[in-house]
């Protein structure tokens, strides 16, 4: 049985954590071949979007699997950290968007999951939370850092002390998620987002991301100069020549990231 499903199509690759009697927690073989799965994408030149998402009706990721954790001691605790820290960390820098589209349930690791993609859709339906004070523990998967980045300090740690869950409305509210769609059109609308980064420069799309992701790192000052490197890189491409002419005639752009 495979714990993560990959269908391609349209160059758009659909990434379903498949372990629903679970609620698609997290144990370590599930990483593993979200690990896999995403080292693959990654250098997949079919695929230009990538979508997350959890298999069954009620859940995204419910979480690291606590059954698991439960056993670990300290040297293992830190270590499992680091281990689910990297897996996100490899998906928040893939250089082609990943979407998560937050079907139900989205906590402990399962938020911090949909922390680590680079765009966020939730179902109404879905169920935001890191509950890890509740089980003695902290976010470990990289959720104290990304959260209080994502929506400031206040409000990360309103949710991570408290541990209470939040709602769609909510988490669009506290921008969270960027979007909200009714739980049957969930996948319509990912992939109709998908389609329209499809359509941008791909490599324009690449280097976005890293001026955000890696720019958000650096001060103010020293960000500018890399937004400014990244743009001039862009001149020296044929995609750019494409976007600029496609506008002027008054056409489609017809892409290559070359
Ligand atoms: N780790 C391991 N197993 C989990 C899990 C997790 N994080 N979340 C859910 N499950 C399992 C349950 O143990 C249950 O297994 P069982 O049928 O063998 O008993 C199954 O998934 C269904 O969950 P259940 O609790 O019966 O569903 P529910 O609808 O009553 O409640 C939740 C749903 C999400 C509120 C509840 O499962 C929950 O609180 N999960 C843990 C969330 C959490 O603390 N995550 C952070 C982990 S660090």
């Amino acid at each position: 049985m495979s714990f993560v499903l990959i269908e391609k199509a349209d160059r758009i690759a659909w990434v379903t954590l498949n372990r629903p009697e679970k609620l698609n927690a997290l144990n370590n073989d599930v990483l593993k071949e979200l690990e896999e799965a995403f080292a693959a994408l990654e250098h997949d030149a079919e695929v230009g979007v990538v979508v997350v998402t959890g298999a069954g009706e009620k859940a995204f990721v419910a979480g690291a699997d606590i059954s698991e954790l439960k056993s670990l001691d300290t040297a293992g605790a830190r270590v499992q950290a680091l281990r689910g820290q990297a897996v996100f960390q490899r998906i928040e820098s893939m250089p082609k968007p990943v979407i998560a589209a937050v079907n139900g349930f989205a906590l402990g690791g399962g938020c911090e999951l949909a922390l680590a993609c680079h765009i966020r859709i939730a179902s109404e339906n879905a169920r935001f939370g890191l509950p890890e004070v509740s089980l003695g523990i902290i976010p470990g998967y990289g959720g104290t850092q990304r959260l209080a980045r994502l929506v400031g300090k206040g409000v990360a740690l309103d949710l991570i002390l408290s541990g209470e869950m939040t709602s769609a409305a909510d988490a669009l509210r506290m921008g969270l998620v960027s979007r909200v769609a009714p739980q049957a059109d969930l996948k319509a609308t990912a992939e109709k987002l998908a389609k329209t980064l499809l359509s941008r420069g791909p490599l324009a799309l690449r280097s976005a991301l890293a001026a955000v992701n890696e720019g958000l790192e650096m001060p103010q000052e020293q960000g500018l100069q890399y937004e400014a490197a990244l743009f001039g890189l862009l001149a020296a491409t044929q995609d750019m020549q494409e976007g600029m002419g496609a506008f002027l005639e008054k056409r489609p752009a017809a892409f290559k990231g070359l």
